[in-house]
């Protein structure tokens, strides 16, 4: 049985979860609008890639036999008026992220439950993945974002960007 502090973070890491894919589906919708389509793909497999990590926290809890709750799934809250604050926005919340899968490790290594510190190790080294696609995003677009042929080609190198399954497996 998971400890009940544990169980309530990691029911409400799946709330997070789909809620960083629903800011993703935002950020590609700006893009989609802004006609830059590399870009608003690379944010729809992001966001592909937030709900599939809403379902490994969803069904972990269901193969250890503890109840799931669904919460509503707030708007995202972002106010982007041009791509440097998509990106920002993007950067600022995979950090925010990275903190709650470590409070809910802290909460899993004081109660000993080291089937869930093994289950969020995959989460933490990804949580690592994420801020730096974030951050060399960003590097990119201050280095070649207000060329215009240059923006094209990013868009068009951020357009092969293409979905895959997470490699954990439950
Ligand atoms: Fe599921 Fe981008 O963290």
């Amino acid at each position: 049985m998971l400890n009940p502090k544990v169980h309530e973070l990691l029911n409400a890491q799946i709330n997070k979860e789909f809620y960083s894919a629903y800011l993703y589906l935002e950020i590609s919708n700006y893009f989609e609008d802004r006609n830059l389509d590399g870009f608003a793909n690379w944010y729809m497999v992001q966001a592909q890639e937030e709900r599939d990590h809403a379902m490994l926290f969803y069904q972990y809890l269901q193969n250890n036999d503890a109840k799931v709750t669904l919460e509503a799934i707030g708007k995202p809250d972002v106010q982007i008026e041009t791509d440097m604050d998509a990106l920002r926005a993007s950067l600022k919340h995979e950090i925010y992220v990275t903190s709650l899968i470590n409070d809910i490790y802290a909460e899993a290594y004081a109660a000993r439950d080291f089937r869930t510190m093994q289950f969020l190790d995959w989460f933490v080294k990804e949580q690592g993945e994420e801020e730096k696609n974030a951050t060399d995003l960003i590097a990119k677009m201050e280095l070649f974002g207000s060329d215009p042929k240059s923006l094209y080609m990013l868009n068009q190198e951020l357009g092969t960007r293409v979905y895959a399954a997470p490699s954990l497996v439950l």
